[in-house]
């Protein structure tokens, strides 16, 4: 897939999947947008990939303008948006604070919608893409992450009804959603320690027995973002070694 010449911004760029979508972009020829909260990171990766960085948090709204904005002053304009930015909260529901269920939802539903909103507003008028980073748990649900399977199935169905405001003005809107991907997130967070022990039992509750690597998944965002993607918008596209058909 080419992307030369072609404006792309991804947040969460700095780390897990988020940064390899960032580098096959890079490697496709595009002017590439790190956006994260983890300046250095973000700073690391841009400078590997000759890429923009901008950090900060994109639960604010206003930075999620002042991102769009700044990326138009530079590059002049906006083809893709990748909302990869996003926490998680390990607890039941009963166990969840109101600050923790605050902050997954700020960030995964507000942040991503505030990013949506902005390159929109920038896209109107000559098209563009945007892909969502839902989950296989925005679909299903699970025990002990109550907060984050609620704030994936908000992003699906959000991904769903922007697309479909937009269908008619060349703005394409699809979400990626992963099953157990190998980035810090599915370390993070855990009470349990990170054991051998721990990374197997997830392997083993994946059909294909292994969990993805995040190149995997960055090659359908790149997919979902491209002109060989045209006829799809509003699509929720499974990328989970088979973990959803049972
Ligand atoms: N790892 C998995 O198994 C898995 C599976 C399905 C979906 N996902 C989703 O994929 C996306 C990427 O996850 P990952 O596993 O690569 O995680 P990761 O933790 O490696 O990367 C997430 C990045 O988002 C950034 N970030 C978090 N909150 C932010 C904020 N408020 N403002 C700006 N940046 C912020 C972090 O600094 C980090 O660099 C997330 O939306 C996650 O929920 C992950």
């Amino acid at each position: 897939m080419d992307f030369s010449g072609k404006v792309v911004v991804i947040t969460g760029g700095a780390s897990g999947m988020g940064a390899a979508t960032a580098r096959e972009f890079a490697r496709a020829g595009a002017r590439v947008v790190v956006v994260d909260r983890n300046t250095e990171l973000a700073g690391q990766v841009a400078a590997e990939l000759r890429a923009d960085a901008i950090s900060g948090d994109i639960s604010h709204s206003s930075f999620c303008d002042s991102t769009i904005q700044q990326t138009l002053n530079r590059h002049g304009k906006l083809d893709v948006l990748v909302n990869a930015a996003g926490i998680i909260v390990r607890a039941r529901g009963e166990a969840t604070s109101d600050e923790d269920w605050n902050r997954i939802m700020s960030v995964n539903v507000g942040g991503t919608f505030f990013m949506c909103r902005a390159a929109i507003r920038a896209m109107k008028g000559r098209g563009g893409a945007i892909v969502n980073f839902g989950s296989i748990w925005g679909d299903l649900g699970a025990s002990g992450v109550a907060a984050y399977c609620a704030s994936k199935g908000a992003v699906h169905n959000l991904t769903r009804a922007l697309a479909l405001e937009h269908a008619t003005d060349g703005i394409r809107i699809n979400a990626v959603c992963p099953g157990e991907v190998n980035t810090p997130m599915i370390k993070s967070e855990r009470k349990e320690p990170v054991t051998p022990e721990l990374m197997q039992r997830l392997a083993d509750s994946v059909p294909m027995g292994r969990l993805a690597e995040p190149a995997e998944i960055a090659n359908m965002v790149l997919f979902l973002a491209s002109d060989k993607a045209s006829y799809m918008t509003g699509s929720l596209v499974l990328v989970d070694a088979g973990f959803a058909a049972r």
